[in-house]
């Protein structure tokens, strides 16, 4: 603003002294004559090849005797800008009265002096501006981001804190259920249900341990080399039995080998779940849900289409906000947000394609772990019997 400001009272300075000069010198060739010039400015007066240059000093290289020749000679007046002594000087020589020919001569130090001085001041301003600019921006952003880091790692240190607390007495009662199902005397239903409850303590412990996994993650520790094409083929799997209750053709298609991303396994598992689950619930009866991994440019890409109800494409983007959900659908809308939230702690990211009627098609795109360089790490659940 301050540069902007400057540039235009400079231009409008320079002009008016301009114009002022011009009408000067344009008053002085008219009515001036020699000796009795104002301040820093001189007339001659060439009349009848007699040339009066007064009795007062002139400036070194003066009067233009070419221009007043040229002028007698071509009766058209000139105007130009001589540099010399330091200084610069607006000359006018013109055709005057009764044929003489007249030259009238304007020092401009005092002007030029003037500019100077203006741009030096605008100077300081610019770097006095720039300085406080620079201040006041550093304590905004000091004050704005200072307690928002604070909060951050204080979420993190309760998340990581929390889920620690809670592995000790999820796994006491994951051994105390498995001891109570190998109890010979039990009745079968009994022991079922007992090995149920066993199986789901110890999904409670795959979650918490995830927690505690994905706040370390956070702090850029390496996670572990997952096969994501294992981890494909185990989430449809757990899903054909339901596809199947829906008569709904399930299939995966993997390159035949191992995959490899960096990350935490149970995460990815419940990202890829999550994705099938929304296949299953919004394809009808009779449809098809295919799950493909493959690679491309360094990238695993992990997508599940289905030939259900799709989606309005203007509302691709909106899908993995929290708490979005399509209309008339009474749950949380958080599987598609916690899923982007997987996915980009991961490094990757998330596509959404589809169209009312004709489907939809979500995209995992995770950065290929380079051999070697994913440090395995001993899985917290070996907490748990
Ligand atoms: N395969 C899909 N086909 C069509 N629409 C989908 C599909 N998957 C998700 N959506 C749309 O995206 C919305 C958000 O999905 P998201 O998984 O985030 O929430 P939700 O499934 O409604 O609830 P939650 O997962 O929290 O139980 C859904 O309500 C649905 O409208
Ligand atoms: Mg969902």
């Amino acid at each position: 603003m301050i540069a902007f400001v400057g540039a235009i009272a400079y231009v409008v300075m320079v002009h008016a002294q301009e114009t002022q000069v011009a009408r000067e010198l344009q008053y002085n060739a008219r009515f001036g004559v020699p000796d009795v010039a104002p301040r820093c400015a001189w007339v001659f007066v060439l009349d009848d090849g007699v040339l009066d240059e007064g009795v007062l000093a002139v400036p070194g290289g003066f009067p233009l005797h070419g221009d007043l020749e040229a002028v007698r000679s071509s009766g058209v007046a000139v105007e130009r800008d001589v540099s010399a002594n330091g200084t610069e000087y607006m000359v006018l020589t013109t055709p005057g009265s009764d044929s003489t020919t007249v030259q009238a001569v304007f020092d401009m130090r005092y002007l030029l002096a003037d500019r100077r001085h203006l741009l030096l001041a605008l100077g300081i301003a610019q770097v006095a501006g720039l300085l406080v600019a620079a201040l006041i921006g550093l304590g905004v952003s000091r004050r704005t981001v200072g307690p928002l880091a604070e909060a951050l790692a204080r979420q993190r240190r309760f998340v990581t804190d929390a889920s620690h607390e809670l592995r000790t007495p999820i796994a006491r009662a994951y051994l105390r259920a498995q001891l109570l199902s190998a109890a010979a005397d039990l009745p079968a239903d009994q022991r079922d249900s007992l090995d149920a409850l066993a199986r789901s303590i110890r999904g409670l412990s795959d979650v918490v341990d995830d927690l505690l996994q994905s706040a370390q993650l956070n702090q850029g520790l390496d996670g572990v080399p997952v096969d994501l094409t294992a981890v494909a083929s185990s989430a449809v799997a757990g899903e054909r039995e339901r596809a199947a209750e829906r008569r709904i053709a399930l299939t995966v298609e993997h390159p035949g080998g191992p995959l490899m991303v960096s990350g935490v396994e149970t995460a990815l598992r419940r990202a890829v779940d999550e994705l099938l689950a929304n296949a299953v619930r919004h394809t009808p009866e009779g449809g098809r849900i295919s799950v493909r991994v493959g690679s491309r440019g360094g990238h695993v890409e992990l997508e599940v289409a289905d030939t259900g109800e799709g989606f309005d494409p203007a509302e691709a983007s909106l899908l993995f906000d929290r708490f979005h959900h399509g209309r008339g659908e009474k749950r949380f809308g958080l599987g598609l947000a916690l899923v982007r939230e997987i996915v980009t702690g991961h490094g990757g990211e998330v596509e959404a394609v589809g169209h009312p009627g004709r489907g939809a098609r979500f995209t995992l795109r995770l950065p290929m772990a380079r051999t070697g360089s994913a440090r395995p790490r001993e899985r917290i659940t070996s907490a748990c019997p």
